[in-house]
């Protein structure tokens, strides 16, 4: 006789869950969930993450490794530093995200990640402006267009500029300074040209002081990002397009600690003795109507 189907008398009947069962159980407590999409991406992440769990052997001390992990990522975070996108970045998550949800027609910029240091309230200045305000760097004068696919113009679109210094830090990495520098957002003229000075980009290693530097250091990763330049370019009936430009030359080109290049992307930077110059035409896809 199997013992282990005997119920002592009186005992509440309790089903014994183990390594083989408890995802299904799992899926089963949130089969009534109201909203379906929540449902299904839930239902996605505890099946795949035990899969992950049963595929490495992991045991409680690594996940416990893990928990701490996450945990310094959390307190790490504030409103001048994100660990968890940089967490998100290094992993390729967010440059896989960005591939899948930003097919454009061929013609059009192509997008990269957004990355940690946008600010809500860069200075708006008028077009022609020096935007660097005082942070160190070769002088760089930018000249870019802002067309729709068919080749228009685009007047008024909102250019959102934002970049590291010479130094490799961006003004909220520096404590100690309380204005925004070497970012602002401009408007493209009636003919969607706009031209600003600012300073020449240089590579930079993502912020290595906290627990995502620790697993890049664990895993033999180096930290450094190609340099470039944020750009977010907005406007009526387009599609916002969210991108860098990447300095051609620069050796981390093809290994960006965060998968963000793209061949469309990088562009000449010209030597003009005292500056230097960069020209680039943006082309913005036209908003997607709902299906
Ligand atoms: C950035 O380019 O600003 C950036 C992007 C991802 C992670 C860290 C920095
Ligand atoms: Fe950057």
């Amino acid at each position: 006789m199997d013992m282990s189907l005997e119920q002592p008398a009186g005992a509440t009947r309790v089903r014994n869950i183990d390594e083989n069962t408890i995802t299904a159980a799992v899926l089963a407590r949130q089969a009534d969930c109201p909203d379906a999409r929540l449902k299904e991406v839930l239902s996605a992440l505890i099946t795949h993450l035990h899969e992950f769990a049963r595929e490495v052997k992991l045991t409680e001390a690594e996940w416990m490794q893990g928990i701490r992990f996450l945990t310094a990522t959390g307190h790490m975070c504030d409103d001048r530093r994100q660990e968890f996108i940089l967490l998100s970045d290094t992993l390729g998550l967010s440059m896989l995200l960005v591939a899948m949800n930003n097919a454009k027609a061929p013609q059009a910029t192509e997008a990269t990640v957004f990355g940690p240091f946008h600010v809500d309230d860069a200075p708006r200045l008028p077009p022609g402006s020096d935007i660097a305000g005082g942070a160190p760097g070769r002088p760089l004068d930018v000249d870019i267009t802002v067309t729709s696919l068919d080749g228009q113009p685009i007047a008024g679109a909102e250019v959102d500029v934002w970049q590291a210094d010479e130094e490799g830090l961006y003004d909220v990495q520096r404590p100690d300074l309380a204005e925004r520098r070497a970012r602002a957002v401009m408007r493209t003229d009636a003919e969607g040209r706009l031209r600003f000075r600012t300073i020449v980009p240089t590579a930079y290693p993502v912020p290595t002081d906290g627990p995502v530097g620790r697993m890049l250091v664990a895993t033999g990763r180096h930290p450094w990002r190609p340099a470039h330049i944020h750009f977010m370019i907005s406007a009526p009936g387009h599609e916002t397009l969210i991108t860098h430009l990447f300095r051609d030359g620069d050796p981390y080109l093809d290994s960006d600690v965060v998968f963000g290049v793209r061949r469309s992307l990088v562009v000449a930077i010209e030597d003009e003795g005292d500056s230097a110059r960069l020209r680039h035409a943006f082309v913005l896809q036209p908003e997607r109507t709902a299906a």
